[in-house]
């Protein structure tokens, strides 16, 4: 059955993840009826602090919760309900990766130290691509040529650690997108680098989702990266939605106190570096 156009890509309905500690029986929930939807090129951002469940959501929706953890509710995509989906069902690899890729959070330890580049891309898509090796090569050119990385065959014979992380982190976003999924879930793309690159890393990042028109479910939790790449914004606190809207509206008028609790804390951090960088920068300078 086809997707009317104007169905929501991904429809969530009252998602609850519960962990069963077996020793005491004790229920201990970490998402409470989680319910809202993803659309054809929206790009919604879950935000909230660490431990709020950012995590255990987006695995949940793909299918990738540990087997311990009681799930209910929907995930309802393409007329599935993805939740009902057992673990080793085939249909999953239909899914995960070509229709719903995800950037998972750390993805950067998931470069093998000991393989080169060029091994690690061309191992993990041959798992979903069947294609000639001319073909697959030129596949990784493509979408490489656009984080600014044209040179695959110098690329390829590279060690992880003889690139930067910024480079890799624009590898681990480009390949997300070659199988020109529908939907890109990435939980914290840009949380293992640094400012300044996180910035270009996030410009691609925004010109890719556009060129390929593909929904973004962004996990993060960090308001300026919200700010970049969401049009929509979900506040998550202790797995429980608090706050949804518009991310512009949230951000300049935050109705929830722990939304402006949160925001709070960022601005008095910005404004505690940005002094230390002006105090650091007088220092440098030689007086007149
Ligand atoms: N494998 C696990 N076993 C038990 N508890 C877990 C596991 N993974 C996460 N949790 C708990 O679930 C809650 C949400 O975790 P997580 O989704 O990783 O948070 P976030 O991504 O927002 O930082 C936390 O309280 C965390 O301790
Ligand atoms: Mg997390």
């Amino acid at each position: 059955m086809k997707n009317n156009i104007t169905d929501p890509l991904l429809n969530v309905i009252n998602l609850t993840v519960t962990l069963c500690n077996k020793t005491t029986n004790h229920q201990h929930q970490l998402l409470h009826n989680l319910s809202f939807t993803l659309n054809r090129n929206q790009c919604l951002a879950v935000i909230g602090e660490s431990g709020s469940g950012k995590t255990i959501m987006s695995k949940a929706i793909i299918g990738l919760c540990p087997q311990e953890f009681n799930l209910s509710g929907e995930v309802i995509f393409q007329h599935q309900n993805l939740l009902t989906l057992p673990k080793n069902d085939a249909r999953w690899s239909q899914i995960r990766g070509r229709k719903i890729a995800m950037i998972p959070q750390n993805s950067l330890n998931a470069f093998n130290p000991l393989l080169s580049i060029g091994t690690q891309i061309e191992e993990t898509l041959k798992q979903h691509l069947i294609l000639s090796k001319s073909q697959l090569l030129a596949q990784i050119n493509h979408v490489l040529e656009k984080v600014a990385l044209p040179d695959y065959s110098h690329l390829a014979k590279k060690y992880p650690h003889e690139i930067s992380g910024g480079m890799l982190q624009r590898i681990t976003i480009a390949l997300a997108f070659i199988l020109k999924p529908d939907i890109i879930i990435a939980d914290e793309p840009t949380s293992s680098i640094d400012w300044l690159t996180k910035k270009e890393v996030l410009a691609f990042f925004k010109q890719l989702l556009n060129d390929h028109q593909t929904a973004l479910l962004l996990i993060t939790h960090d308001f300026a990266e919200a700010n970049e790449l969401s049009d929509h914004l979900i506040v998550l606190k202790q797995g429980k939605i608090v706050e949804t809207g518009a991310t512009k509206q949230i951000l300049s008028h935050p109705q929830h106190t722990y939304t402006q609790n949160l925001l709070n804390a960022r601005n008095k951090l910005d404004t505690f570096f940005l002094k230390h960088r002006q105090s650091d920068k007088a220092q440098r300078e030689p007086a007149c």
